[in-house]
């Protein structure tokens, strides 16, 4: 960021006209949320939400198919947790190269929801005796966003595909979980990743007016990095923990049930709007 103080003021002046701002400080948005309550939902739906299970239908004895089902659900709320504290890193590395006061401001509205959310998720793995590890799409996620070339890029990759994708996570949960507890925060926790969505695309429309990057480009990013993703946070470690011979050339039939399937729909229409946006943006600012 170029550190010069008439950039400063203009960007106040611009600042002064803008009353839209983002309140960054208040009451806690989840005090709904009791981190008390068990989050475990009821083993009907537990079972419902099975990708695993929907793999094997076979399984007949019902408090083995539910150890599964729970063990699934501990699995993607700790891999939410993970997410979370990528999205966090993510945003760290994105505030280095920020151009400018507003995207930084932005990053800093951001970090602040973030570090809520890891707060929420690591208050309920914190209850759970089954700790799954880092999946392996993670750290390499977090080599690809930060190794990215340009802020453009970086941009697209960190707040438009990572953000789709956690949105799926969270909207099937809602689906599959009325019964948990955990409920009420992922509902909020949603309605903050989308709003972090849509400043996003007002991020990424005004470098594509900028010539940073271009419309194409952006729409051939978003497009490979949700393909890419799609398979990599499979509940693999839990198959292998239940025995049930899960063979990775398997993942694809993963996403055919349950809350994979669910998740993976949600992310793929999440990504559609943007994409929708993001071109009318573009086209009125061009135009
Ligand atoms: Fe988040
Ligand atoms: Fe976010």
């Amino acid at each position: 960021m170029q550190w010069s103080i008439n950039a400063l003021r203009n960007e106040l002046d611009v600042d002064a006209s803008d009353r839209r701002q983002r309140i960054l400080i208040g009451g806690s948005p989840y005090a709904s949320f009791d981190a008390e309550a068990d989050p475990t939902p009821c083993e009907e739906e537990l079972i419902r939400a099975s990708s695993l299970l929907a793999l094997h239908p076979h399984l007949i004895n019902k408090s083995f198919a539910a150890e599964i089902a729970f063990d699934e659900f501990c699995y993607f709320v700790n891999q939410t947790y993970f997410f979370e504290v990528l999205g966090f890193q993510v945003l760290s590395s994105m505030a280095l190269s920020a151009n400018s006061f507003e995207f930084l401001h932005e990053i800093g509205a951001q970090v602040i929801d973030e570090a809520r959310h890891i707060e929420v998720y690591k208050s309920v793995i914190s209850r759970f005796k089954y700790k799954s590890s880092v999946a392996k799409c993670i750290p390499d996620i977090f080599q690809k966003i930060t190794s990215s070339p340009s802020l453009p890029e970086k941009a697209v990759k960190g707040f438009l595909v990572l953000e789709s994708l956690a949105v799926g996570l969270f909207g099937s949960r809602i689906q599959f979980f009325p019964s948990s507890s955990l409920t009420v925060a992922d509902r909020q926790i949603l309605i903050e990743e989308v709003t972090h969505q849509s400043h996003a695309l007002n991020a990424v429309s005004s470098f594509v007016s900028e010539g940073m990057i271009t419309l194409d480009e952006v729409l051939d990013l978003m497009h490979a990095g949700v393909k890419e993703l799609a398979f990599e946070i499979m509940p693999f470690e839990v198959a292998e923990r239940h025995s049930l011979g899960l063979d990775r050339s398997e993942a694809a039939q993963l996403l055919q049930g349950g809350i994979l399937k669910t998740s993976a729909m949600i992310s793929r229409s999440n990504m559609r709007r943007n994409l929708r946006a993001l071109k009318e943006k573009c086209g009125a600012k061009i135009q």
